[in-house]
């Protein structure tokens, strides 16, 4: 039987999930592991606890967790980047393992935490820090470790999912759909990690890294959120058989790598069409096992504690073993890869603009496309809903650079009977 100590330093939604499953569990993991894990310290900030800590010593230093001797490992569950960070490294340099749920500390610092890591010969796991409760990491890791990897692509954030799609079947507005989602505690009461896009990117950095091999960061990523998406371009793709969604998309090219998070206009063919509310998945693609999908719950108190937990009985089962990464690369290999510019990637194109409704519209702006070899998918054109006289009209493209329709959208914009602005929103059809 192996016995493993943990700290727990925070005890908020995901904090609490590990505390109660933990409890509630222990006698089903320990058949499955014959790992026995007990909680001997807790730290929080203030009193307020979403559960009854009993006996176990609690501190409201969370740094005197990482410098208790009875700790072996060290569970960060307190959000953030600064105090976060340093309590990893204290625990890390007194040779304690760290299991976190932090994506932004990973994605931000995980290079100098994981050599650290090595250096002391302990373990860091961060499952819990993408896709919430799907074991999503451990599978691309492990499971499709003897796959060279074509490309990935996920929905990441639950917040965005959830808008995009309640704004789809209930047919709200972004503003009206935000709200509802801070009210069911879908959406933080400041958003704007989530629907910017800094959120996916985390996630997709480590993702890019887990796949690819490179260091983490998000520095170089193509990064767009989901503010600007409207109500009619929901329902203008859907007419086109599609839907709209926010997608973190990483592609290895001739040794270079696509790494963007964007609104995107998915087939309802694709897996991902039909991943709605706060569920996520990602689905990779590889040479060997063809495409997986990775489909659950994003996040949540229990679930994301699941994946927690996970990586502390994966600590608990090996703690003699010398680091794995949980990187699946050695750390000293990771190497970087020339990020693709956005402008470069071939993909397709949603374009709506609203124009005055007369006879020769059409083939003026076919003629534009045509002269300049955007080839065009599908096009449609509907009376605009208050603007009399007016009509909107939907243009979807075929693949092309955004560097070849960036001259032909700006003639658009010229010409005499286009009015306001673009709408450009990008296709991809995932499974070519
Ligand atoms: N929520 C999810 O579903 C989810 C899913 C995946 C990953 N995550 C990640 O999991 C981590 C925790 O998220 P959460 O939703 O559980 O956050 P949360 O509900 O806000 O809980 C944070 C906890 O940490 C404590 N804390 C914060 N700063 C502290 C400090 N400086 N010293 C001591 N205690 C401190 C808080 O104590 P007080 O309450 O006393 O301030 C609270 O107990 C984050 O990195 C998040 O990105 C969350």
């Amino acid at each position: 039987m192996k016995e493993l100590n943990i700290g727990l330093c925070g005890l908020g939604t995901v904090g609490s999930g590990v505390f109660d499953v933990l409890s509630s569990n222990s006698r089903i993991m320990f058949e499955k592991s014959l790992c026995e894990i007990n909680i001997v310290h807790i730290a929080t900030r203030s009193d307020n606890h979403k559960c009854d800590v009993g006996d176990v010593q609690y501190s409201k230093d969370v740094f005197q967790v990482a410098k208790d001797p009875n700790v072996d490992l060290v569970v960060e569950l307190i959000g953030g980047t600064d105090v976060a960070f340093e309590l990893v490294m204290l625990a890390i340099s007194n040779k304690k393992h760290v299991v976190t749920a932090n994506k932004a500390l990973i994605a931000e610092s995980g290079s100098i935490i994981l050599e650290a890591a090595r250096n002391a010969n302990v373990n860091v796991a961060f499952e819990a820090s993408v896709g919430g409760g799907i074991p999503v990491l451990k599978s691309i890791r492990e499971g499709l470790v003897a796959n060279k990897i074509n490309w990935l692509a996920g929905i990441i954030n639950g917040t965005t999912n959830f808008i995009l799609s309640e704004m789809s079947i209930k047919k709200t507005a972004f503003g009206v759909v935000l709200t509802e989602a801070q009210s069911k505690g879908y959406a933080e009461a400041d958003p704007t990690f989530d629907v910017e896009g800094v959120d996916a990117a985390q996630k997709l950095a480590i993702l890019a890294s887990l796949s690819f091999g490179i260091p983490l960061s998000v520095s170089e990523f193509f990064v767009e959120g989901v503010t600007n998406i409207l109500l009619e371009d929901i329902t203008f793709a859907k007419e086109l058989g599609f839907t709209v969604k926010h997608i973190g998309i990483c592609r290895e090219t001739n040794g270079s790598l696509e790494a963007r998070v964007h609104p995107a206009l998915i087939p309802y063919s694709s897996l991902l069409a039909h991943v709605n509310g706060v569920s996520n998945a990602v689905m990779v693609n590889s040479d060997a096992a063809d495409t997986t999908l990775f489909y659950g719950p994003g996040a949540g108190s229990k679930a994301t504690a699941s994946s927690v937990i996970a990586d502390i009985i994966d600590v608990a089962k090996a703690p003699e073993s010398p680091c794995f990464s949980s990187l699946g690369y050695p750390i000293d290999r990771l190497k970087r890869k020339d990020i693709i510019n956005i402008e470069d990637i071939d993909c397709g194109f949603y374009i709506r603009f609203i124009a005055r409704d007369k006879a020769g519209v059409l083939s003026e702006l076919t003629t534009t496309m045509a002269e300049a070899s955007v080839s065009i998918e599908s096009i449609i054109q509907r009376d605009h809903a208050s603007k009399i006289d007016h009509v909107n009209v939907v243009i979807q493209t075929n693949k092309i650079k955004y560097s070849a329709l960036d001259p032909v959208l700006k003639k658009i914009k010229k010409l005499e009977n286009v009015l306001d602005d673009i709408v450009l929103i990008r296709v991809e059809n995932l499974d070519q």
